[in-house]
Parts: C-alpha cells; structure tokens; sequence
C-alpha cells in the first residue's frame, strides 16, 4: 500500500482502524442494518461511428471507434421493514457513462420500470444522472439546441441508453440482497480547478474566506457490502468536467470518470482473483459459454444468449466476448464501481491550465482570450498534448482516492430510505429572497459568451462560424430564431440574449422550462439530484441550504454529520447554474445559465421546500409534468446504405498485418488494419469489435484484451467521406505485466449487403509473440 511509508502515528492509528474496519464489514455477520443492496451495470456504448459526440458542439467530432466503452451502473438501496417482511422503500441511483441525464431518456425508462415492476419505481425514487463525457454520441435528448450538431435526433444512440439502462436497474434490482452501507469522504487536491475563476472571484469575499480552494476538492464515496458475498460495489461523488478528452477527440470513451471506473472495478477483480475467489484464467471459448449458459443465474447467461439465438443464424461461429465476463465465475455479483459528478459547472480537469496556443503564456484571465480571440485559448491536461495520457492521468487520480476512501470507509449509514420529487416550471417562478425581495425567473435563453465556448473546448454552438452550411437540421430550425421580447431582455439582465430558447417552439421545444428536482435519502446520506452544471459556490449555497432546512425541521433526525452530496447532471438537462455575482460576469457558465440571475435562488427555494418535506415526513404537491416530446423528432442522420471492399478482398481481410515471426515486448505497439464495415450494422453490446488473444497450454486462444480495454484502441475510417469501403485500425500498447506468449488480433464487424441483410464477419491477424 503506497500510504504506508506515511509515519504518522495518527495516521497508522486511523489506517490500522480503517483496515479492521474494511475486514470486519467483509466478513460480517448478516448486519442489523436493514439494508437490501444490489448493484448492477450494462453497456451503453451505442454507435461507434458516424454519430456526433455530446459536449462540446463540434459538427466535426463524430464518433470513429472506441477508447473505452460506455456503461450504465446502478446501486439500489431498500429498506426491509422491521414488521413487515415486504420492502417498504427503496431509491435506485444510475450513473450514465453519457454527458448528462435527458428528459426523454428517463420518460422511456420509467415506462419500461412501470411496465415491468409496477409501482416499485418511479420519478420519485429513481435518479438517472450523467458522468458528463464529452465522447459519447449524442442525438438522445429531446430540446432542439442540444441536438444541433447531431443533425436532429439519433434513436441509435437513445435505444442503446434507454435499453443499458433498463438492463443495469434488473441486475441490481435482481441482486437486492441483505447487506450494509458505508460512508467516507476526502480531499483529492489535484484533479480539477477553476475554469473560469475570474467569475468566482466575483461572489463576496467574506464567503470566499470560508473555503481554501475554487472548487470542491472533496470525494464522497458509498461502499456496499453484501453480507454474504462482501463488497459488491462503490460510488463516488467528485466535481471535474468530462473534458481530459479534447474537442478533436473521435474514439469513444468514458473520459477521466470511465477510466477511474474502469481502473477500480479491476483493481477489485484482480484482488478477488488473487485470494482464489474468482475464476479467470484457463478456460476454452465453448466450456464457458456453454457452462455460463447453462447457469440458472439469468443475468449471467443473458449476455451470450443474443449471440447463441441470434435469430439469422449469422453470427460467427466463434462469438467474440468481453474480456472482463470472463470473471464472471461464480454466481457472485459483479463488483460495480461508479465515479459519478456533481457541482461540475466552472471545474475543468485540464489542470496545468489555460494556455495560449499561439504564443505559450496564460490567457487573458477575464476573457481567456489570446490577442481576443478565444479559439486560440485550450486547457491543458497534466499530459498536454496526449488527450489519452492526461485522461489516464486525471481518472487514475480519483480512482486512487476512491480505493483509499474504500479501504478506509468505517462509517455505516443507517435509518430510514426516503425521497421527494417534484417537477417545477422554472420559466415563470416566484423566489423570496431572504432580503425580502421579491423576484422571479425568466424563460430559458443563452447569452453571447455562450457562443464563445471554453477553455476546455472553445467556441461551443460556434453560431458565427455558421455551420448551417453543412447541417440540413440546422437549416430547418435557423428559420425558427427569434428576437427576444423587451420583457425578456430586461430579465434576463445582464445577460445579453444571444438565443431566446426558451420562447423558441419550431420545429419543437428549444430548451426545458419544466425541470425535475429530487432528493433522496438513506439514513444520514442525502443526494440531491440536480438537472444542470452547478457551479462551485452554486453547488456549496445549495447544499448548506438543504442541511440547514433538514436539521430545522427533523427534530433532531438529521445533524451536522449529515452528508449532503449534490449529484449533478441527473434526470434532465439544462445547462448551468451559477450564483448570482458569477451571472453578473457573464462568462460562459453565465451566459449559460438559462433562467435569469435568480435561477440559483429559486432552486435554493424549491429545494428547501423538498427538505422541508421530507424531514417533517409531509407529502409535496404535484406539479406540471414535463413535455413528451418523443414523436415530434426528427432524425437526419443517413443510415448505414451498404459496405464494400475492394475487389479481390472480403471484409476482415488484412490490409496492414504484423510482420511475419515478429516479436514485441511491453510498451511496444501492434497495429494492425483490416477491411471493414460500418460499426453501427451492430454495435456488438457487452461484446467487442477487438480482441487480443494469447496462445494457452492446451493450444487454445484465450481471450486477453478487448475495445474497453486501456491498452486497446479500435479505431475505425472510410478512404473518403460516403465511401462504402471502410477500414479498422486496431491499436494494442502492449501492458506491463503482460503474460508472455504467442499472441494474435482478431477484428469483429458486421457488413451490411445489398437489400439490406446484415453479416458478421471476423478477421484474423497472424501470431506473434509477445516476450
Ligand atoms: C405488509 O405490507 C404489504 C404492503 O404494504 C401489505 O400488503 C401486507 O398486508 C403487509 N403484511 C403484514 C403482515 O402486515
Ligand atoms: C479583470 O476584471 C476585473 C474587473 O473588471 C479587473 O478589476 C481586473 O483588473 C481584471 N484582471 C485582469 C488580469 O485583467
Ligand atoms: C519464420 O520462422 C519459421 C520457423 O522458424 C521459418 O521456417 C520461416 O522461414 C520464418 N519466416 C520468415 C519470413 O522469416
């Protein structure tokens, strides 16, 4: 353990108790907690080509292969009635590998859990909320602004998270099993600053003194630990945009957040594979998939049976796997970990700051501008220029945090599970302010800096640039632009309305005005789910008002040691929120920042009303529900006509193999090229376009490395734009502590042919070795 050489004796006493603490929780007797817990997660990947990216707006950024993959994790908490044995509450929380939560994402699934559970769930108790990766495709929301760049509506990219999310909430509400809950948090001081800190610095300096830092250094973290099985999941709460990947970036990828993920739930799987628990080594394709088939654990077998029943017979016959299923040995539940975001709005990862690309030096500190442009003005990753190295870099610094909170988590939640809910029209509401004025929000608009973008991706909506050259979806809704009415302009004060969105209907609703609100709660742990960016000093007013309001009225229920957590990004979407002092800077989080200077004031109010309620154990009223806006979109993106390959060749066929009888060793680079098809004929869920196998024993290829593997980069182009023929790069950097062998590179595809009959097709590079 890296922290050991700390010789602090407080430290080796506050260790020491951690590790007994850790231990006795994993092999606890069934616990008096209460508790049911279960955790569950699925792919979410979608289309891996073609699609533009969500976050920074770029018509140029569509998706072109994959980093890592994208996944939905969800940890369902029930409380079991000491009475009465039937679950009396419970509250599920999905963590979304997507830029943010969406409107219309979360109708669709709360229909499917209506469908399937009845009332167990609902827009009460489930949160849906977003990692806030900038490479994921986009195309899933419901408001026109934020499916500019997507050319409308992508049902692709909706179905693979409406259906990822559905599959992660059956895991875990499959897996419900006794268990108990810790709670831990800690500072981690070097993964995210202060993009735009000359709008802080506006908020008053006797509330500035009560805080070190310009955003929130600290990491909360839930430990669930199954009484049988011990740990079975963690979920952090930590502020720092999805933005390590650059703007250019095409490959798609979880960002700082999924690589954190993805780091913590091996580092748990090698751990229970070295004690012998778990079972991932020496196996042939067919004895495991005809063994996890015949399982009567239906989770388990339900990842291959699409493969196995595939209804036109034309799967390969040797179906590729993910990887990391092949631990999945034993009917124990996946270890699930889950890096989760919160008041993200003025945080940026890229911590050696804003530099000017032109001439090196810091950019203008008001404007980050460079000679007054603003695209010259990017923040850089500790890694800069390596976009992947730095989003290694920045999810490898909250995971170790994460695994030193974890290790050290000793606080055990308990008491009540409780949760209130309510949809609010934040066009028109009335806010009290505690100086006694009255004042309201307006209709949703974004001003001018809006368009100026950030230092993490400058020149966001980049109106002026006037993409509507090449976007027919833009060209159909520019005629839908309208001036601001004198009313709005004097509300929206002094935001200078760039876009009035929120009074925009053509083709359909432009921006939200019905947004959801939420808190939910298990024993002295409280999430308020937010839709939208709150900044820094947003996030910290929010949370002290909540705490504030829960110990006035619980009557001694909750106290200083309750933990409030902002989870941001959750349910809907609608930009951010900013304090009223940084709204008056009007830097992009301002300009952003939909319904007017009280917008932060009225949710402070509303969600004060919730706390109310939910200590003082009072029902809220209902309010508007907001608009089904599902059948009006419309979708542009062109399918997938047909794929080729030049004559002579077939798809999977080599164009770049590796050389024969060559040999690599760690840190060396394999790559390869094959023929391909266009990645969205079948976006291979919890499956894999790319796999790296090794030579075992027996003289079996074993599967070793997949596309969501760090090392493993599938890379996928066409020679020119429209072309049917495509190819894919796939890249592998060769790990430390590889296993030394004969290895090979397999590429997975589906071609589509003509009348439209999709085939899968698999090619296969020669072996090499690997010493
Ligand atoms: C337990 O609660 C369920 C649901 O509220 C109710 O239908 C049932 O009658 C209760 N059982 C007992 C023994 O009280
Ligand atoms: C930024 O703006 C503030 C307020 O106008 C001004 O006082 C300050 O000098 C400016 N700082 C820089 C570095 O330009
Ligand atoms: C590769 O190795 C084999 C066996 O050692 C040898 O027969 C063959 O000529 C080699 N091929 C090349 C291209 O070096």
């Amino acid at each position: 353990m890296a922290y050991l050489h700390m010789a602090s004796c407080l430290f080796c006493f506050v260790l020491i108790a951690g590790l007994m603490g850790s231990s006795a929780s994993s092999t606890a007797s069934p616990d008096s907690s209460g508790y049911l817990i279960g955790t569950g997660s699925y792919d979410i990947t979608g289309p891996a080509a073609d699609v533009n990216m969500m976050g920074y707006a770029n018509p140029l950024q569509n998706a072109a292969g994959i980093h890592i993959r994208l996944r939905a994790r969800t940890f369902i908490v029930a409380e079991k009635s000491s009475t009465n044995e039937s679950i009396q509450n419970r509250i599920v929380f999905v963590n979304l590998d997507a830029c943010m939560a969406s409107q219309a994402v979360t109708n669709k699934v709360l229909q499917r859990l209506k469908n399937r559970y009845g009332d167990m769930y609902s827009e009460k108790n489930v949160a849906i909320s977003g990692t806030h990766t900038h490479s994921g495709p986009g195309g899933y929301l419901q408001y026109v602004l934020y499916i500019i760049t997507s050319m409308g509506f992508v049902r692709r990219s909706f179905d693979a998270i409406v259906d990822g999310i559905e599959n992660s909430i059956i895991q875990a509400h499959d897996n419900l099993r006794p268990g108990s809950i810790f709670v831990n948090h800690g500072d981690l001081l070097d993964a995210n600053i202060n993009r735009s800190p000359s709008a802080y610095l506006n908020n008053p300096s006797k509330e500035r003194a009560l805080y070190q830092y310009n955003v929130d250094k600290q990491m909360t973290l839930l430990k669930f630990v199954d009484s049988e099985w011990g740990p079975v999941g963690a979920f952090n709460w930590f502020a720092v945009h999805g933005t390590s990947m650059s703007r250019d970036n095409k490959l798609i990828s979880g960002d700082n957040k999924g690589v954190a993920a993805r780091l913590m739930e091996d580092w748990y799987d090698n751990q229970l594979a070295e004690k012998g628990e778990w079972f991932i080594d020496s196996f042939d394709t067919a004895d495991i998939l005809s063994s996890v088939i015949s399982k009567s654990d239906k989770r388990a077998s339900s990842r291959f049976v699409r493969f196995s029943s595939a209804s036109d017979g034309k799967r390969p016959e040797v179906i590729p796997r993910r990887v990391r299923s092949l631990f999945q040995g034993t009917s124990r539940p996946r270890f699930v970990a889950a890096f989760c975001q919160s008041n993200v709005g003025d945080t940026s990862p890229n911590v050696q700051g804003a530099v000017c690309l032109d001439t090196g030096i810091a950019c203008d500190f008001n404007h980050s501008t460079c000679s007054g442009r603003s695209e010259l003005c990017i923040g850089r990753g500790p890694a800069y220029p390596d976009d992947f190295a730095s989003t290694t870099i920045i999810g490898d610094r909250q995971f170790k945090k994460a695994v030193q909170l974890f290790d050290g988590a000793t606080k055990q939640l308990s008491g009540t599970i409780g949760y209130r809910q309510k949809h609010l029209d934040f066009s028109k509401l009335e806010v009290d302010l505690p100086s006694g004025e009255k004042v309201h929000t307006c209709p949703a608009a974004v001003g001018f800096s809006f368009a100026a973008g950030t230092t993490d991706g400058p020149g966001a909506f980049d109106f002026k640039q006037g993409d509507h050259q090449g976007n027919t979806f833009w060209r159909i809704v520019g005629a839908a632009l309208k001036p601001p009415a004198k009313s709005q302009i004097k509300c929206q004060q002094p935001k200078p309305v760039l876009i009035d969105t929120g009074e925009m209907t053509k083709p359909y609703s432009w921006a939200p005005s019905i947004l959801p609100i939420q808190i939910l709660r298990v024993g002295q742990m409280v999430l308020l789910s937010v839709p939208a960016e709150f900044t820094t000093m947003a996030g910290r007013r929010l949370r002290d008002a909540v705490k504030e309001t829960l110990i006035a009225e619980s009557g001694g229920e909750f106290n200083k040691d309750t933990v409030v957590v902002i989870a941001g990004l959750t349910n809907a979407y609608s930009q951010y929120v900013t304090t009223y002092e940084e709204y008056e800077i009007q830097r992009y989080e301002g300009a952003s920042t939909l319904y007017g200077p009280h917008t932060l004031s009225a949710y402070i109010q509303e969600f004060q009303k919730l706390a109310a309620a939910l200590a003082k154990g009072e029902d809220v009223e209902e309010g508007p529900s907001p608009p089904l806006l599902l059948d009006k979109q419309l979708e542009l993106l062109p399918p997938v006509v047909l794929d080729s390959t030049p004559s002579g060749s077939s798809f999977g066929d080599l164009i770049e193999d590796v050389p024969s009888n060559s040999s690599y060793t760690e840190g060396d680079i394999v790559k390869v090229k094959f023929w391909s098809a266009c990645p969205r004929n079948d976006l291979f869920t919890e499956s894999t376009f790319a796999l790296v196998e090794r030579l075992d024993n027996d003289e079996n290829w074993v599967p070793a490395y997949d596309d969501d593997d760090l090392c493993l980069r599938f890379m996928w182009g066409r020679p020119f734009l429209k072309s049917p023929q495509s190819f894919a790069t796939i890249r592998w950097e060769i790990p430390d502590r590889v296993v030394p062998g004969v290895y090979r590179i397999r590429h997975f595809g589906a071609a589509k042919h003509f009348f439209g009959s999709v085939r899968h097709f698999i090619g296969t590079t020669k072996s090499f070795v690997v010493y």
